[in-house]
C-alpha cells in the first residue's frame, strides 16, 4: 500500500477502505509517512469529505494510536461532556460538581487552550495549588473518592490526534468536519467514558458558523459514538456572543463560583443545566428530561454542586477557601473601561475578536510554549439586545502593566456592533439531539 495512492483516491472522491485508513494513520505515527503527505490527505478531506463510515473507521483508528484510560475500576456509569470551544466557555467547572452531587462519576481531562482564551485546564490551575497533572491512579482514586476529578491530558493519549491537530492548524484544515468529529471522538473514547455530552457551538466565536454545519457534526459524533458504543447527546448551543460575561482564567473561575452559589448569568445558567440535565440521564438511565433538569436545578440552587466543587478542589490540592472568597484567586493591577462610543442597542458580536482580545492582554496562548497570565481578561457589560448610551461601558478589561490594553479595547469596539434598530432575539439552546 503506498499513502500516494491513497491522497489520490480521496482526491478523486472515492471511498477508503478500513485498511486504507489503519495504514494512513499507523504510518503517519510511526513516522513512516511524512507531514506533507498527511497535509495533502487532510486537505483532499477537507474538499471530498469521508462518509459516517470512513470517519468512524479514521477516529478508532485514531483512538487506537496511544494508550487509553481504563475507569471500570470507578462504579457507575462514567460520563464525559466535551464542548467544541466557545469564549468564556466555564461550563465544566459549574457541570462536573453539579452532575457528581448527584451521583454521577466524571473522569475528566480537558486541554489547554491555544488561540483565544486559556482552556480549562489553565482555567483550573489559577486555584492556587490547584492540581491538574495527577498521576491516573490517584486520577482515579479522586473520582471514586470525591465522584469527580479534572486533570490534563496525561500520558500517551491519541498521538495520532495531536500530530495531525498540529498540521491541521499550519494548513487550514481545521474546519472540517469529518476531521473534527475524528479528533474531537478519539480522545473521548481513549478517555474511557462510558457516555457523553457534547456542547457544539454554533455562531461567530466557533468553528461552526451556521447551524446546519453544526447539526451536521453533531449528527455525525453521535454515530460515531453510537458505532462505538458509547450513549451521545448533543446540545446545540450559540457562540454569537461570549458566554456569560468573564473571558480569561481566574475571571471565568470566579464566575463559575458565583454561579454555584446562585449568582451567575442567566445564559451560562440556562446552558449549564441542560448539559448537567442530558448527563443525569444518562449515567442514571433517567427517561424523563423534566425531572433531569428539577434535580439539577435544585441542586444548584440548594448550595449541593458549590460544595461539590469545594471537595473536587480540595483532593487536588487546591485553596478551596475560593468558593467563599474569590478574591483569593489572581486578581489584575489594572483596569480599563472600553466604553461605547454611541446610544442604541447591541446588534451582534464578532465573539472571535472579543477573544482575541483577552488573549492579547495575555488571557490566551498564540503558541504552545507561550505562558498565560491567569488574572488576565474581560469582563463584558452587554449583551445582544441590550440598550448602551454613549459613553457607557461595554467591557472591563484586567491586565498587568505592560500588557497592549489600547490595541484589546481598538478590538472589542471592533468587535461589536450597535445600532438603532433593537434585534430580534435568538435562543442560547438551539436543539438537543440524543
Ligand atoms: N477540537 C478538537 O479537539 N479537535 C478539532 O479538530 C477541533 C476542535
Amino acid at each position: 500500500m503506498r499513502a500516494y495512492d491513497i491522497i489520490l483516491k480521496k482526491r478523486n472522491g472515492l471511498e477508503l477502505s478500513s485498511e486504507e485508513i489503519q495504514f494512513l494513520i499507523d504510518g503517519y505515527v510511526k513516522g513512516t509517512i511524512p507531514d506533507y503527505q498527511m497535509a495533502a490527505f487532510c486537505m483532499a478531506v477537507f474538499f471530498r469529505g469521508l462518509n459516517p463510515g470512513e470517519t468512524s473507521v479514521l477516529t478508532r483508528a485514531m483512538a487506537d494510536s496511544g494508550d487509553r484510560v481504563d475507569l471500570s475500576e470507578i462504579p457507575g456509569i462514567k460520563v464525559d461532556k466535551h464542548s467544541t470551544g466557545g469564549v468564556g466557555d466555564k461550563t465544566t467547572m459549574i457541570v462536573v460538581p453539579l452532575v457528581a452531587c448527584l451521583g454521577v462519576p466524571v473522569a475528566k481531562m480537558s486541554g489547554r487552550g491555544l488561540g483565544h482564551t486559556g482552556g480549562t485546564v489553565d482555567k483550573l490551575e489559577s486555584i492556587p495549588g490547584f492540581r491538574t497533572d495527577l498521576p491516573i491512579d490517584e486520577f482515579i482514586q479522586t473520582v471514586k473518592n470525591a465522584g469527580a476529578a479534572l486533570i490534563g491530558q496525561t500520558g500517551n493519549l491519541v498521538p495520532a490526534d495531536k500530530k495531525i491537530y498540529a498540521l491541521r492548524d499550519v494548513t487550514a484544515t481545521v474546519d472540517s468536519i469529518p476531521l473534527i468529529a475524528s479528533s474531537i471522538m478519539s480522545k473521548k473514547i481513549a478517555a474511557g467514558c462510558d457516555a457523553l455530552v457534547l456542547d457544539v457551538k454554533v455562531g461567530s466565536g466557533a468553528f461552526m458558523k451556521n447551524k446546519e454545519e453544526a447539526r451536521k457534526l453533531a449528527n455525525l459524533m453521535l454515530d460515531i459514538g453510537r458505532a462505538m458504543q458509547i450513549r451521545t447527546a448533543a446540545v446545540l448551543s450559540s457562540a454569537n456572543q461570549p458566554l456569560g460575561k468573564g473571558i480569561g482564567n481566574s475571571l471565568e473561575v470566579k464566575e463559575a463560583v458565583e454561579t454555584l452559589q446562585g449568582n451567575g448569568p442567566g445564559d451560562l445558567k440556562e446552558l449549564c443545566i441542560q448539559l448537567a440535565a442530558q448527563m443525569l440521564l444518562m449515567g442514571k438511565g433517567m427517561k424523563d428530561q423534566k425531572n433531569a433538569v428539577k434535580q439539577v436545578t435544585e441542586a444548584l440552587e440548594s448550595g449541593a454542586a458549590l460544595n461539590k466543587f469545594r471537595e473536587i478542589i480540595e483532593a487536588q490540592g487546591g485553596n478551596s477557601a475560593v468558593v467563599e472568597d474569590t478574591t483569593l484567586l489572581p486578581n489584575a493591577e489594572l483596569t480599563l473601561q472600553v466604553t461605547s462610543p454611541r446610544e442604541g442597542y447591541i446588534q451582534k458580536f464578532d465573539t472571535e475578536k472579543v477573544g482575541l482580545a483577552a488573549a492579547c492582554i495575555g488571557a490566551g496562548r498564540s503558541r504552545k510554549e507561550d505562558k498565560i497570565d491567569p488574572s488576565a481578561g474581560i469582563v463584558m457589560h452587554k449583551k445582544i439586545g441590550d440598550t448602551v448610551f454613549r459613553g457607557e461601558p461595554l467591557a472591563t478589561l484586567h491586565f498587568n502593566s505592560g500588557a497592549p490594553c489600547e490595541q484589546a479595547s481598538d478590538i472589542i469596539l471592533d468587535a461589536v456592533q450597535i445600532g438603532r434598530e433593537r434585534p430580534a432575539s435568538e435562543p442560547l439552546i438551539i436543539d438537543i439531539i440524543s
